[in-house]
């Protein structure tokens, strides 16, 4: 069955190690992290956004997951990325989902921390972990687009308080990574990560893992980081694989053909990441 992410998440602070929230764009990708997950006996979070579920419908995603878990045997987590409301929520939870994100980063505080808050009662009630949001992480994700003027870091002792007035089970902080691939190099404040991780017994969240340095990566997780998200780099992963067949051979026609070398390349990103990660025979 699909676990709740205390199930492997205390382990992960204990012992520094983090643990990949990797999203589920269709069922080349589900299979793709479960198979990579396998291969490294490592616990991992299907991340799902709301794009992403309109796009897979929840039955479809909920049964994938569930499929994943069973033939793997991993403490697997079907996690709702990025929700936008109680009732989003609360659907995914009804539909079979083990945790959510209650991403209220755009509200005043006041408001974030009272409708996370509602979000972690009622999840809570269900053995559903909870994820919550301070600060805004830049870039774009599906529906969500944060230009660089307007993504903010988080404050640390805003984030203490955040995590105390709604006992979050993991806490998405913007410490200046950025949703897709970067430009440059992220300039990442490990001093935030730190601060916060020592201040609350839970571990921190680093969106926008993709094209992060690695050396930046295990920074991070020696801070306090005991989740990391990546999707980009499977999604370009991914499209790359199916180019390159689709450019040799104007011919080709069962998909099969191309989606099997684009799974083996998100195979191989996948479990990549795991072993930076540290989160190998951690299952
Ligand atoms: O919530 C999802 C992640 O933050 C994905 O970020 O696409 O930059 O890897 P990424
Ligand atoms: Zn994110």
């Amino acid at each position: 069955p699909l676990v709740s992410m205390n199930e492997f998440l205390p382990k992960a602070k204990a012992n520094k190690f983090a643990v990949g929230q990797f999203n589920m764009n269709n069922l080349e990708f589900a299979q793709a992290i479960v198979e990579a997950a396998m291969k490294e006996k490592s616990p991992f979070i299907y991340g799902v956004s709301e794009g992403a579920l309109k796009y897979m419908g929840i039955e479809f995603t909920v049964a994938i997951a569930k499929a994943a878990a069973e033939k793997s045997g991993l403490p697997i987590a079907l996690h709702l990325d990025h929700g936008s409301s109680f009732d989003v929520a609360m659907k995914c939870i009804r539909a079979g989902f083990s945790s959510v994100m209650f991403d209220g980063s755009h509200y005043t505080l006041e408001e974030n921390i009272r409708l996370t808050k509602e979000v972690v009662k009622a999840a809570r009630a269900m053995g559903v972990s909870v994820e919550g949001e301070l600060g805004t992480i830049g870039g774009v994700e599906d529906d969500i687009s944060v230009d660089e003027a307007n993504a903010s870091l988080a404050k640390p002792e805003e984030a203490i308080r955040f995590y105390e007035e709604t006992g979050v089970d993991c806490l998405a902080i913007a410490v200046g990574t950025a949703h897709g691939m970067y430009a440059g190099e992220p300039n990442i404040h490990f001093d935030i990560i730190e601060k916060v991780s020592a201040a609350i017994p839970v571990p921190v969240v680093l969106h926008g893992g993709s094209g992060v340095p690695d050396e930046d990566i295990r920074k991070a997780i020696q801070a306090g980081a005991g989740k990391i998200n990546v999707n980009t780099e499977n999604q370009v992963a991914c499209t790359n694989a199916i180019r390159e067949v689709l450019n040799k051979d104007s011919k080709v026609y069962d998909p099969r053909k191309y989606l099997t070398p684009a799974r083996n390349a998100m195979v191989e990103v996948v479990q990549e990441k795991i072993r930076l990660f540290g989160s190998s025979n951690q299952a």
